[in-house]
């Protein structure tokens, strides 16, 4: 799995949460009109139910400066559509909070959703975004818009798309993952060496091919390879558009130190939380839905059970 060691431990001006109590947590989601839903025993780990625009304003004003933003925003695209699985016809409808108002509707939320997260990050700080062409160029202008500066849009291709039923146009097979940096002038963080060792002393690419995919074994190492997420990932329950670990491990392991504090406005069933904790980082997660919340918890409980097991 990871290889902590290998990630420089610099001193990152990151924000000691675990020094916030249940009870300062609790008023900061009651003021921005939703509640705490957990705060793991060492503090090192929170979950926040509620809008995470209105958290956001909250997690501002207390001065809790994340390093490091991974969002995986709605894509608006629950809109009565169809799509395959497993050979079969099913609706892409994921719930109502991914249905569209229309692109100035979308666009604006986009803008609300990612200067609030922006706004957050300290000084040095990144933000990722994943998402397909229904979201992407909107998140993309915005990021411009807002000052931040796009460092790279990342291809993650996917191993076993969907066909495409109507036979109109082609697959869709990647999906998108931004990478921005707070401002122009911060200085983000990158494990440019590690990743050029991962690669058998070469520059990384900026396009994550799956594994299995098309391309050659040599120029493409295993752990660039990405695929959706395992079975054993989805053993405690399923979200309906759950990121794969991998992919979130990936993201975290070059983009952040250890002790550095990773916020993530749309959690769902906690992927990047779930990615943050054996890469050494605190975690922030942030959603409407308390189920999805109650995931979150228990794939964390299942890591902290199982990185106990390691140790023995
Ligand atoms: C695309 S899913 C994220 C899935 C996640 N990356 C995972 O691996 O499970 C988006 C999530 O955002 C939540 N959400 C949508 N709008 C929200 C809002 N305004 N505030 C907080 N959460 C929101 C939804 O409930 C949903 O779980």
């Amino acid at each position: 799995m990871v290889k902590t060691a290998a990630r420089k431990k610099v001193a990152s001006p990151s924000f000691s949460l675990e020094r916030l109590s249940r009870k300062e947590l609790s008023a900061l989601a009651r003021a921005g009109g939703g509640s705490l839903y957990y705060r793991s025993a060492d503090g090192k780990f929170v979950l926040f139910q509620g809008d995470s625009i209105r958290i956001l304003e909250e997690i501002k004003r207390r001065g809790i400066q994340p390093n490091l933003v991974f969002a995986d925003p709605p894509y608006h695209l629950s809109n009565g559509g169809i799509s395959c699985q497993s050979g079969k016809m099913v609706s892409v409808d994921k719930g109502k909070w991914d249905t569209s108002n229309g692109p100035e509707e979308d666009h604006e939320f986009v803008l609300r959703w990612l200067g609030a997260s922006l706004s957050v990050l300290e000084e040095n700080g990144a933000i990722w975004i994943s998402g397909t062409h229904h979201i992407i160029f909107s998140v993309g202008f915005a990021l411009q818009k807002l000052g931040a500066k796009i460092l790279n849009t990342v291809v993650w291709e996917k191993l076993a798309p969907p066909p495409h039923l109507a036979c109109r146009y082609y697959t869709h097979s990647h999906e998108f993952v931004l990478w921005a940096r707070k401002t122009e002038k911060s200085k983000h963080v990158f494990h440019y060496a590690f990743e050029k060792e991962q690669n058998g002393g070469k520059q990384q690419k900026d396009v994550w091919p799956p594994r299995n995919g098309v391309g050659d074994e040599q120029s493409f190492p295993n752990h660039w390879r990405i695929g959706a997420p395992k079975k054993a990932e989805k053993i405690l329950g399923k979200h309906p558009t759950q990121k794969p670990i991998e992919l979130l491990d990936r993201i975290i392991r070059c983009s952040t130190n250890p002790g550095d504090l990773v916020l993530d406005p749309f959690c769902g069933s906690g992927t990047t939380g779930i990615a943050a904790v054996p890469n050494g980082c605190n975690f922030i997660g942030i959603d409407l839905d308390e189920q999805f919340l109650k995931l979150t918890k228990s794939r964390y409980a299942a890591l902290m059970e199982n990185m106990k097991d390691s140790l023995y």
